[in-house]
C-alpha cells in the first residue's frame, strides 16, 4: 500500500489519561518528527476536566520533553493540539464538538478525515460510539475512524455486547481495535521471517518443528493498577489478546496477499483449528500463578494480594502457563506453549521455535548430544533474531557443539519506532492489517471463558510463586509431561 503523509482531524477522548500522556503525544510526535504527518493535522484534546488550550499543549509538551535533542519546534508541534472540555453524557455538546471539529478541518485543510481514539474507561466505548453517529459527527465528507483500545469486554458475552454497540455506529473496516503487541518491530518480523525465506516455511510444521514456545515475563507487579488487574488477572490481560495474537501469527497460513482481509481471515482460521478446553481438562492444558512476596534486585517486594485495590484473599492469577494444540493438517500434534506472568525473574518476551531431533545422533560415539535447532524471535527488550545450530568444535577432531547465530536489530543502528507509533501510522493510512478483527476477539474469548470460567469455580493454592522467579513449578510439569523444557536461552 502506497502511503501518504495523511491529513485529518484527530480526536482523542481521554486527553489527558495516562495513555494519551505516556503514549499517544510521544508517538504522534515521533511521526511528526520523522515527517509520517503532514501539516494538515490538527488533535482535539476531548475530557470532561476543564482545561484551556494553553495548559493542554503545556501537558502535551510535557510528554515529549524526553525529545528535547531534536530540532523539532515543540511550540509549533503542540501548536496542533485543541482542547474541548467535554461531559459525554450530553448530547448538545456532541454538537459544540462537531462545531469545533469542522472549524479546524477548515483551518488544516484536513480533508473531512476524522480519527476517534478511546483512549478512556471502556464502559463508554459503546455510548460514545452511539452517540458519535446520532449526533452527526460520522457523516463527515472524508473518511471517519473508530479507534479502541483493550479490554474488548471481559468475556465473549461482553465483548460480544460492545461490538453490537460499536457496530452501529461503525462498520468493521472503519474499527482499529488496538493489540499494542501487534505494532512491535519483531512481532512484525514473524511474517518476513516466514513469508520473505525460503528456508524457514517449508520446515514451518509438524513434520519438522516439536514445539513453539512463547514467554513474555514482566519484572513489575500490578503497581498502581491493582483494581482494574485484580478483575481481569494474566489471562485476560495477557493471554486473551497478546500472547494468542503471537500464536495466530506464528500459526497461520501464508496470506493469499498482504491485504488485512486476508490476514485476518488466516488468522481466525488458526483460531478456529484451536483444540477447544473444557472443565474437566483445563487444568490439564493451563496452569495458573500468584506472586509471594520475594527479592528483586536485592530489594524485598510485597506478595500480589498486599497490592492496592487487590483482594486479601484474591484467587487472581498474575502468572499463566498453558498448551495450546491446534487441530489442523499444519500443527496436529505441536504443541504451542505460552507462559507469562508478573513479578518474574526478568523483562522479557520471547518465540522459541525448536526443531525435531534428527533421527540418530552420529556424534555420540563421540560423546556429543546433539541440541535441537532453535529459532528464537527476541521481541523485547534486545530485539532480534538468533538461530541455534551445531557445528564443529574447534579440536584436532570432528566433534559437535552449539553455536548461535544473530541478528540483533540493534546493530542497524535505527531506533525502532514504538508500537503505539506504528499502529498510528497504519491507521492514518487505513491500514488495519496489525489491528484485531471482532472475529479474533469473539473466539479468543470463546477458548478463553472455559478456562477463567472454571478457574473462578475453584480456589486455587495462592500464592505459589517467589517473586522474582519463572513463577510456580507446574509450569515446568507442563512441558516436563510431555517430554520437553522451557528454555532458557542466552543469546
Ligand atoms: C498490557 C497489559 O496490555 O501489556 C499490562 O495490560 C502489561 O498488564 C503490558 O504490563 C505488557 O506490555 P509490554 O509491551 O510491556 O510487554
Amino acid at each position: 500500500m502506497t502511503r501518504q503523509t495523511p491529513k485529518t482531524v484527530f480526536v482523542i477522548f481521554g486527553a489527558t489519561g495516562d495513555l494519551a500522556n505516556r503514549k499517544l503525544y510521544p508517538s504522534l510526535y515521533r511521526l511528526y518528527r520523522n515527517k509520517k504527518l503532514s501539516k494538515h493535522f490538527a488533535v482535539v484534546g476531548v475530557a470532561r476536566r476543564p482545561l484551556t488550550n494553553e495548559d493542554f499543549r503545556n501537558n502535551v509538551k510535557t510528554s515529549i520533553e524526553n525529545f528535547k535533542e531534536d530540532p523539532i519546534d515543540h511550540d509549533e508541534f503542540a501548536s496542533h493540539f485543541h482542547y474541548n472540555p467535554f461531559d459525554a453524557q450530553h448530547l448538545s455538546e456532541y454538537q459544540k464538538l462537531d462545531n469545533f471539529i469542522n472549524q479546524l478541518d477548515q483551518k488544516y485543510e484536513a480533508g473531512g478525515n476524522r480519527i476517534f481514539y478511546m483512549a478512556m474507561a471502556p464502559n463508554f466505548f459503546g455510548p460514545i460510539a452511539a452517540n458519535l453517529k446520532s449526533q452527526g459527527l460520522t457523516d463527515n465528507s472524508g473518511f471517519s475512524r473508530l479507534v479502541i483500545e483493550k479490554p474488548f469486554g471481559h468475556n465473549q458475552e461482553t465483548a460480544q455486547k460492545l461490538n453490537d454497540q460499536i457496530g452501529q455506529a461503525f462498520s468493521e473496516d472503519q474499527i482499529y481495535r488496538i493489540d499494542h503487541y501487534l505494532g512491535k518491530q519483531m512481532v512484525q518480523n514473524i511474517e518476513i521471517v516466514r513469508f520473505a525465506n525460503a528456508l524457514f516455511e517449508p520446515l514451518w510444521n509438524n513434520q519438522y518443528i516439536s514445539n513453539v514456545q512463547i514467554t513474555s515475563s514482566e519484572v513489575l507487579g500490578v503497581e498502581e493498577r491493582g483494581r482494574y488487574y485484580d478483575d481481569s488477572g494474566a489471562l485476560r490481560d495477557m493471554v486473551q489478546n497478546h500472547m494468542l495474537q503471537m500464536v495466530s501469527l506464528i500459526a497461520m497460513e501464508p496470506p493469499a496477499k498482504l491485504h488485512p482481509d486476508e490476514v485476518h481471515y488466516e488468522k481466525v482460521k488458526v483460531l478456529r483449528s484451536l483444540r477447544p478446553l473444557d472443565p474437566t481438562n483445563v487444568n490439564d492444558y493451563f496452569v495458573r500463578g500468584q506472586y509471594d512476596k520475594g527479592e528483586i534486585d536485592s530489594l524485598t517486594v510485597d506478595r500480589y494480594r498486599d497490592s492496592n485495590g487487590v483482594d486479601e484473599d484474591s484467587n487472581t492469577e498474575t502468572f499463566v502457563a498453558g498448551k495450546f494444540m491446534i487441530d489442523n493438517f499444519r500443527w496436529a500434534g505441536v504443541p504451542f506453549y505460552i507462559r507469562t506472568g508478573k513479578r518474574m525473574a526478568k523483562k522479557s518476551t520471547e518465540i522459541v521455535i525448536q526443531f525435531k531431533d534428527l533421527p540418530i545422533n552420529l556424534y555420540k560415539d563421540k560423546g556429543d548430544t546433539i541440541d535441537p535447532n532453535l529459532l528464537v524471535i527476541r521481541i523485547q527488550p534486545d530485539e532480534g533474531i538468533t538461530l541455534h545450530l551445531n557445528a564443529k568444535k574447534t579440536d584436532y577432531d570432528t566433534t559437535s557443539t552449539p553455536i548461535s547465530m544473530h541478528y540483533d536489530k540493534a546493530d542497524e543502528g535505527l531506533e525502532s519506532p514504538e508500537a503505539y507509533e506504528v499502529l498510528l501510522n497504519d491507521c492514518l493510512n487505513g491500514d488495519s492489517t496489525s489491528f484485531v478483527h471482532s472475529d479474533e476477539v469473539a473466539l479468543s474469548w470463546k477458548f478463553i471463558d472455559v478456562i477463567s470460567d472454571t478457574w473462578s469455580k475453584e480456589t486455587a493454592d495462592f500464592p505459589n510463586y517467589v517473586s522474582g522467579t519463572n513463577g510456580p513449578d507446574q509450569a515446568d510439569e507442563l512441558l516436563a509431561k510431555d517430554g520437553f523444557h522451557w528454555w532458557e536461552v542466552k543469546n
